[in-house]
């Protein structure tokens, strides 16, 4: 898939994002290494730091669907969801915690994972590698000499 679909595909899945707390909407795709496709958003909670990111909730849902050993490239868009499309001019990038989540598929599959990331506009797009975001991560592949 074209990085312009799967921005769109994550630009879509976050008109279905429940961010009534903050206002800020994110849809993520993940797409596997055999071009499978899921999306999804982010979820908050009145106790506000329960709340979900979409790249985390999405990366569940590949589990779930090809497996995280399977992620292959992710894109992210996140703004303003309130309208008929997403809006907004600032690109979104991964949470911290989100980019530890991203690692953990990406140390499983060996793939350098691939990670778009888009405006609510999706006019302004920002492509990096997880390696970028997170250098000298603590992965599943920091645990070899557990007992
Ligand atoms: N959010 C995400 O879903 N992904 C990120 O990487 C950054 C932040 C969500 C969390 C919260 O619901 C809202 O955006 C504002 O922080």
């Amino acid at each position: 898939m074209y990085d312009r679909q799967l921005i769109e595909k994550a630009r879509e899945a976050a008109l279905r994002a429940y961010a009534p707390y903050s206002g800020f909407s994110v849809g993520c795709a993940i797409e596997s290494v055999d071009g499978e496709v899921v999306t999804g958003a982010n979820m908050e909670n009145a106790c506000y730091r329960l709340g979900l990111c979409a790249e985390q909730s999405t990366l569940t849902a590949a589990q779930h669907a090809f497996g995280l050993d399977k992620v292959a490239r992710i894109a992210v868009a996140g703004g303003d969801g309130s309208g008929a499309s997403l809006s907004g001019n600032i690109v979104c990038t991964p949470c911290g915690g989100c980019r530890q989540a991203i690692l953990e598929a990406a140390q499983l599959s060996g793939n350098d994972v691939e990670i778009i990331c888009a405006n609510g506009n999706g006019d302004q797009v920002e492509n990096h590698r997880i390696s970028e975001l997170i250098p000298h991560g603590f992965g599943p592949a920091n645990l070899g000499d557990a007992a």
